[in-house]
């Protein structure tokens, strides 16, 4: 891995934008820089906003705010792209595969042969974990949440690899992000295997990423294994389109988190427990949920009367993104992986499906979705290609985890190499009391 990534520079502003004060006297105009990046909106650069003019801005859910400068991933929802380094979702789920993407987020090109072989072994000598870690597992509730489990075993990798936690060691964090990437496959076989009372399945090395991971799920030491080569590739696709998302909710968290200079398991941690919410990772698992909710295709407009009603909390699970305002590009990829999974394992008719694919078809035409622009996303898909395969709904998320997991290692390199980089401290806008006087107990009504 002679590969080094081209340090991140300061980019300088192209031209100004005024912010003229009508409420100061005399009105204050301020110039602000803009700075371009090579795709997508300019940033306004507002970093001496307050010391030049005492405001902050206000935009509570990053509406329209870049908090970082990065150059892994691309999205112009508009138009429905995703780019990795530059490189469209749709010929990388086509044309690559889970470890050569992985090695793309990291360093910034296609590996060579000899980079490929030579990464791929590096991955590979590490997805063993820790045998005390079995006895972590065995704390657990058999019952606990797949994910309770990810954040804490993940977590709890600080605790066994002590000589990877130095941030400040490139070498440290080279192994430390080899690691994560390795045994994110084990841990989530591990938490499945405890969950059903299986014995934990050892990695085999022989094998290549996804298949790995499937012999890991599945295998029991009874019997023989047969991996099975479409359903290795559908997993390895869903990996590849599930790698990264620029600075989404979970990306963001691990950024956040590394910005104070915690240890990358402890960081990556935090980004499972983000992952985890029903409005980020953890909605394909309600996908199929509200699949099995609606439960006949007659059913579809009732839920999506309840979807479009302001007074009921409920949403069309798989649709709508902060970011794709059009078709997202990996649910594209994933219909199509969807129907070759169903063909390998024989489903003919998979009613799921079928209701899957009458709830596209009617909302997409659906006036309410239209004007706001609510078009399927990539878990719409991915719930019924895991289940399909046995995966149990309340894995997916640790699949997408596991997935994202070279995101994540990927941002929070860049972000600690960023010679920019400091601790990342959100400021408010204070709307609770003025200053008061304390009230003894015995005077307070
Ligand atoms: N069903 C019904 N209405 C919706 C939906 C939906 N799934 N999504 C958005 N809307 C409506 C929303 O009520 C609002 O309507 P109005 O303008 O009348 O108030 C409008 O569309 C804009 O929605 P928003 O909540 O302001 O949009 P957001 O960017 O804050 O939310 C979202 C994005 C993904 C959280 C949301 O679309 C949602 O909850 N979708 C369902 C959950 C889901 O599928 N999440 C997976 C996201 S993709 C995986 C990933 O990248 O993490």
């Amino acid at each position: 891995m002679a590969r080094v990534i081209p340090p991140m520079t300061e980019i300088s502003p192209t031209r100004k934008v005024s912010v003229v004060d009508g409420n100061a006297d005399p009105a204050v105009k301020e110039e602000f820089g803009v700075l371009e990046g090579t795709l997508g909106p300019d940033v306004v650069d507002v970093r001496t906003l307050y010391g030049r003019t005492g405001y902050f801005t206000f935009d509570p859910s990053f509406m329209a705010t870049a908090s970082c400068q990065s150059k892994i991933t691309f999205i112009d929802g508009d138009e429905g792209v995703l780019l990795y380094r530059g490189y469209g979702i749709d010929e990388l789920a086509e044309r690559s595969d889970f470890v050569e993407v992985a090695y793309l987020l990291l360093y910034g090109e296609l590996p060579t042969a000899d980079e490929r072989r030579e990464f791929e072994v590096a991955i590979t000598n590490h997805t063993m974990v820790h045998e005390q870690l079995l006895y972590l597992f065995r704390g657990f509730r058999r019952d606990a949440h797949p994910m309770a489990i990810m954040v804490g075993v993940v977590g709890a990798l600080s605790a066994f690899y002590h000589d990877s936690i130095d941030i400040d060691d490139p070498d440290a964090r080279k192994i430390a992000s080899f690691r994560l990437i390795a045994k994110m496959p084990t841990i989530a076989a591990m938490a499945y295997k405890y969950s059903v009372g299986q014995p934990f399945i050892y990695p085999r090395n022989d094998l290549n990423y996804a298949e790995r991971f499937l012999h890991m799920m599945f295998a029991v030491p009874s019997e023989e294994y047969q991996i099975s080569p479409v359903l290795a590739r559908a997993i390895d696709r869903i990996l590849i389109l599930h790698a990264d998302h620029e600075q989404n909710a979970s990306t963001s968290t691990v950024r956040l988190a590394g910005s104070s200079g915690a240890n990358p398991f402890a960081c990556i941690a935090a980004g499972i427990a983000c992952l985890w919410g029903p409005a980020h990772g953890g909605a394909n698992e309600a996908v199929l949920n509200m699949l099995e909710d609606i439960g006949t295709a007659d059913r579809i407009p009732e839920f999506i009367t309840r979807a479009k009603d302001k007074q009921d909390p409920f949403r069309l699970m798989g649709f709508g993104h902060r970011v794709y305002k059009n078709y997202d590009p990996r649910a594209t990829v994933l219909r199509e992986t969807c129907h070759e999974v169903l063909d390998e394992l024989g489903v003919q008719d998979e009613p799921l499906l079928e209701i899957a694919m009458e709830l596209e078809r009617i909302a997409v035409e659906d006036d309410y979705f239209v004007k706001r622009q609510l078009y399927p996303n990539v878990d719409f898909y991915s719930g019924i290609i895991l289940r399909a395969m046995g995966i149990p709904s309340h894995l997916f998320t640790v699949v997408f985890a596991l997935a994202r997991t070279v995101g994540w290692v990927a941002q929070w390199n860049e972000m600690i190499e960023d010679p920019s980089q400091k601790i990342g401290r959100p400021r408010q806008l204070y709307t609770g009391y003025g200053p008061r006087k304390y009230t003894p107990i015995d005077q307070r009504s």
